[in-house]
C-alpha cells in the first residue's frame, strides 16, 4: 500500500481522536491533507521518462551534487531539456569535469558550477549570498547530494555528526538561504531526495547526533528521513504562509552510483552484498526518473513522495512511494525543523 499524508497546523488543532482517525483513513486509502481537507495524491504515469518531460526552456535549477550519480543525470536531463542549471558539489575539479560532460552531450547546454560543502554552514551561507546576488530567481532546487554511512563517526565543519550536517542540515540551510529566490519564481518546486531506507529508520531526538551510539546505517536512515519530513513540513509551511512552493519528495530506489564507494567502500561486508545484485540495480539515469517527475511533471503533486514501485521500491516502474508512519507525524516533523533552526542559525522568511 503507498501512501501519502499531509498534516497542517490547522489539524493539529483538531481533537487528538479526530486526527487520529484522519490519520488511519489516509493511511487506508492513500491520502494527503491539505488545509483540513483530504486530497487524493495521483500516481504518476508508471512508465514515464525523459521523453515525457515538458520543456524547461526559461527555468532556472540549482543541483546539489550534480557532479555524480543521480544528481549528474538530474543536471543533463534538466539542461537537455533546455535549463539553466547551477551544479552546487564540494570539488571544483569534478564540477569542471561534469560540466564539460554535459557540454559535450548536450549542444548549447547552460550549466556552470557553484562550490559548496553542505557540511560547513558557513560555505552554505557564502552559497545562498552569491546566488541572491547572481541568480534573477530559482525555479527548481533539487536537494540532492549526500553522502552515506561512514564507518566511523565523524563531525561536519560546525561539529554535527557528518551524515546529519551533509544530508540534512546543509540542505535545510540552503532552502531557507535561497527562499528569497524561489519566491521569486511563478512555479517554483523544491525536491528532496530521501531513501527507503527511511523505511527503517527513527529520529532519535534524545542523540540526534549519534553522540551516545553510533551505526553508519541508522544514522543514514535517520538524516534520509529528516530530508523526508523536511520536504513534507516545507510543503506545509509553504501552504501555511503562502509562499507558493511546491515541496516534493523523491527516491531512486537503488542506483549504481559512487554513494557506496565513496561511504562504507565497495570493501565492507555492506559493500560485498551490494555489489552481487548490482546488475538489478537501476542505473544512476533511471534513478533520476522519480525526482526529474517531481521537479518537471506537470501532474506531480507538491506533499508527494515519487519512487519505483517494483519489489521492495527497489526499482521498477514509477510511482507513489511508501511513506512510513514516522514521516506522517506532523508534530514531530515540526519539532525536527525547530531543532534545525536551532542547529543551522537559519529561519525562513
Ligand atoms: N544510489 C542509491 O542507491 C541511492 C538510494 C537511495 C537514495 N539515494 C540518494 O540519492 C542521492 C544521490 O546520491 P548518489 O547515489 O547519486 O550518490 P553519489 O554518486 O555519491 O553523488 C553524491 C553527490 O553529493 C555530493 N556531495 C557529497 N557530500 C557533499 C557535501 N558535503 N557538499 C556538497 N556536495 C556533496 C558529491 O559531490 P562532490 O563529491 O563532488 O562534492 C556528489 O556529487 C542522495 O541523496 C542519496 O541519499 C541514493
Amino acid at each position: 500500500m503507498t501512501t501519502n499524508i499531509m498534516q497542517t497546523p490547522t489539524l493539529t488543532s483538531l481533537g487528538a481522536a479526530r486526527r487520529k482517525w484522519l490519520a488511519t483513513l489516509s493511511l487506508t486509502l492513500g491520502f494527503a491533507l491539505e488545509a483540513n481537507t483530504a486530497f487524493a495524491l495521483n500516481p504518476p504515469k508508471p512508465d514515464w521518462s525523459l521523453a515525457d518531460m515538458p520543456s524547461q526552456s526559461g527555468r532556472i535549477f540549482l543541483v546539489t551534487g550534480g557532479t555524480s550519480g543521480m544528481g549528474y543525470e538530474d543536471a543533463k536531463a534538466l539542461a537537455a531539456a533546455g535549463a539553466e542549471v547551477v551544479i552546487a558539489a564540494r570539488n571544483p575539479q569534478r564540477g569542471r569535469e561534469a560540466m564539460a560532460r554535459i557540454k559535450e552531450e548536450i549542444r548549447g547546454a547552460q550549466v556552470q558550477f557553484e562550490e559548496v560543502d553542505l557540511a560547513d554552514l558557513a560555505s552554505v551561507k557564502a552559497l545562498g549570498e552569491r546566488l541572491n546576488a547572481k541568480l534573477p530567481r530559482l525555479d527548481g532546487l533539487i536537494n540532492n547530494a549526500a553522502i552515506m554511512a561512514p564507518p566511523e563517526r565523524q563531525t561536519s565543519a560546525d561539529g554535527h555528526e557528518l551524515q546529519l550536517a551533509t544530508n540534512y542540515l546543509g540542505h535545510f540551510a540552503l532552502t531557507g538561504h535561497v527562499l528569497p529566490l524561489l519566491r521569486k519564481s511563478s512555479a517554483p518546486r523544491v525536491v528532496t531526495l530521501s531513501s527507503i531506507a527511511v523505511l527503517r529508520g527513527n529520529i532519535d531526538f534524545d542523540d540526534l547526533q549519534s553522540e551516545r551510539a553510533y551505526n553508519p546505517y541508522a544514522s543514514y536512515a535517520q538524516s534520509k528521513l529528516a530530508t523526508l519530513m523536511f520536504a513534507f513540513e516545507l510543503q506545509r509551511r509553504s501552504q501555511q504562509q503562502g509562499w507558493g512552493i511546491q515541496s516534493i519528495a523523491a527516491h531512486p530506489g537503488v542506483a549504481v552510483t559512487e554513494l557506496i564507494a565513496r561511504g562504507p567502500g565497495l570493501d565492507s561486508e555492506f559493500g560485498r552484498n551490494w555489489a552481487k545484485d548490482r546488475d538489478e540495480y537501476h542505473s544512476a539515469a533511471q534513478g533520476a526518473l522519480p525526482t526529474l517527475y517531481a521537479a518537471t511533471a506537470h501532474q506531480a503533486q507538491g506533499g508527494a513522495y515519487y519512487g519505483p514501485t517494483g519489489e521492495e521500491e527497489k526499482r521498477g516502474p514509477l510511482g507513489l512511494a511508501t511513506v512510513p508512519a514516522v514521516a506522517q507525524d506532523g508534530e514531530a516533523a515540526a519539532r525536527l525543523w525547530t531543532v534545525a533552526e536551532r542547529l543551522t542559525g537559519v529561519t525562513y522568511r
